[in-house]
């Protein structure tokens, strides 16, 4: 073999190498190490028995029992996958998934029937007891969310998220979590996804509580569940971390807003739609204890424009912002799709939609799934994970959520291609991009009560006959599927091509 023959085949040796090895010398289809990959699931999606063992109603109970025509069908979640009863079915899924992690969401009234101290249901403790232990025999690590959505309804009695004291009332919740479980639970999520379940108190008919105040009890919830994050966030660090040492953070909610043309207002439309939605409670918490500077001014304004007295947004304190700025261990991130974003005057007045601005629009030849809002795109979810970890650079990044809807066949092509496709856009974005990116749990270990869409629409990596009494969980397609890529820690070379 002649000199300069061997040199080219080592140029282009090092080319290969250089192609299928990140900016870290990981292979880039490889995750890192310690990389947590798991399952996700939430409370009134799953575990039914609404009324057992001194459960209190929840407002998602109370929702769809006085208005079954909020729901698809009538249907609520009322057994649900009847998880309460078949945890230990679930354990046994996740650990045949190879899931190093389970998040799931403690119901507040399963603990705290009233919401408040004077009644702690001692059967509800045990029940989260009893799920946390195995899972922790079975070598996976319970992620706990304190709040997905099912706030006691003896809370919503006194007006629910809008009222400050409603703060109060979850810190204490939080203590009883951090006594009875915090030896055992590691991470910790305080709310699940504000910017959807704060939409309870800006319209009628969907999100519980179904409050109709848009553009002010939307904003006074938020406001009382960031100041409520950052006590809880406070109370962990100063009182429990000491011999605990956990990890606590929030999860936020962001797809990718993709720009529909170049031109500059447009641009300035994407930034407030990302503005709006998450910088509303990332920019307090990760940035500077306060809102996006553009919020501030926009809402500011149009109050102003109405002739009241107040804005819509309430203040933070300075002390508020001290203790606000900076509660968190990591950034905690559902993502599913990307929409379309162009700057426009929509919405009644008032609304956070007329103060944002800007119109969201799917594109129809973007691959389907069975949701409508959920369109295959997954170059937005490398977008937004790299968005993200420039905008706040200094937390680890957890994927919280990410999952594809169809009508639950077993045979599920669709839900294999997402996973592939999107699970390999996140590894470019860790091995190539750099971005810090340490867990995942795929959204759902189950088909589950879809809220609004009922048992329409099937997220699950596991069926769920809901026909049957026995609510029989059966394997599919993609089950196998995420378990190679979570054996392997690795997903399949194809998807990069
Ligand atoms: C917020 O916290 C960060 C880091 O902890 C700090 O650098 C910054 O100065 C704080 N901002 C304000 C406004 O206090
Ligand atoms: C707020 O109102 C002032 C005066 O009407 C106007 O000059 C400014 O552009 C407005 N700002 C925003 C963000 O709408
Ligand atoms: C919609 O998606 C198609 C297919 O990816 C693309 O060609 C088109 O440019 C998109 N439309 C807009 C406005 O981005
Ligand atoms: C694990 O990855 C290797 C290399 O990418 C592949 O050959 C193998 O089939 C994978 N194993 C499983 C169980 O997926």
């Amino acid at each position: 073999m002649a000199l300069t023959t061997l040199y080219v085949e080592l140029l282009s040796f090092a080319c290969l190498l250089a192609a299928i090895h990140g900016v870290n010398g990981r292979a880039v289809n490889q995750f890192p190490e310690d990389f947590l990959l798991g399952a996700a699931t939430a409370s009134y999606q799953i575990e039914g028995a609404w009324n057992e063992d001194g459960k209190g109603e929840n407002i998602w109970d109370h929702m769809l029992h006085e208005h079954p025509e909020y729901g698809n069908n009538g249907e609520n979640g009322d057994v649900a996958c009847d998880s309460y009863h078949k945890y230990a079915e679930d354990v046994q899924a996740l650990k045949d998934l190879g899931a190093k992690v389970y998040r799931f969401s403690i119901s507040w009234s399963r603990i705290l029937p009233t919401g408040d101290l004077d009644v702690i249901n001692q059967a509800g403790i045990d029940y989260y007891n009893n799920l946390i232990n195995l899972l922790l025999e079975n070598g996976i690590e319970p992620m706990v969310t304190m709040y997905h959505w099912d706030l006691p309804q003896a809370l919503q009695y006194l007006g629910g998220w809008p009222n400050p004291i409603l703060a109060d009332y979850f810190l204490e919740y939080a203590r009883v979590l951090f006594d009875n479980f915090g030896d055992r639970v590691k991470w910790w999520l305080t709310f699940n996804e504000p910017y959807t379940f704060t939409r309870g108190y800006a319209s009628s008919g969907s999100q519980a509580p179904s409050q109709n105040a848009p553009g002010i009890g939307d904003y006074l919830a938020a406001h009382t569940v960031i100041r409520a994050h950052g006590m809880v966030y406070r109370l962990y660090d100063e009182q429990y971390r000491p011999t605990q040492n956990g990890k606590i953070s929030i999860t936020l909610n962001c797809d990718w807003f993709e720009p529909y043309n170049d031109l500059e207002e447009t641009l300035e439309a994407q930034e407030r739609m990302f503005q709006f939605q998450l910088g509303l409670y990332a920019n307090p918490i990760y940035v500077d204890g306060d809102y996006p500077a553009v919020v501030r001014e926009r809402v500011d304004n149009n109050s102003r424009a109405e002739g009241r007295p107040r804005s819509r947004l309430p203040s933070f304190t300075e002390e508020e912002k001290r203790m606000i700025n900076g509660s968190a261990d990591f950034f905690g991130l559902n993502s599913y799709t990307t929409m379309l974003v162009i700057s426009a005057a929509l919405g009644h007045s008032p609304s956070m939609d007329l103060d944002c601005g800007v119109l969201r629009i799917i594109n129809f030849t973007w691959p389907s799934s069975s949701a409508i809002w959920l369109k295959v795109v997954p170059w937005g979810f490398r977008n937004i994970v790299n968005w993200v970890s420039s905008r706040y650079p200094n937390y680890p990044i957890f994927i919280a959520e990410n999952g594809y809807a169809d009508t639950g066949e077993l045979d599920d092509e669709g839900r294999i291609s997402y996973y592939g496709q999107y699970l390999a856009e996140l590894l470019k974005a860790i091995n190539e991009d750099g971005a810090n990116v340490i867990g995942y749990t795929a959204w759902s270990l189950l088909d589950n009560f879809e809220w609004n869409s009922g048992y329409s629409q099937k997220f699950g990596i596991y069926q769920v006959d809901f026909d049957s009494t026995e609510r029989t969980r059966t394997p599919k397609a993609s089950t196998s599927f995420l378990a190679n890529i979570y054996r392997n820690m690795s997903v399949p070379e194809e998807y990069f091509q």
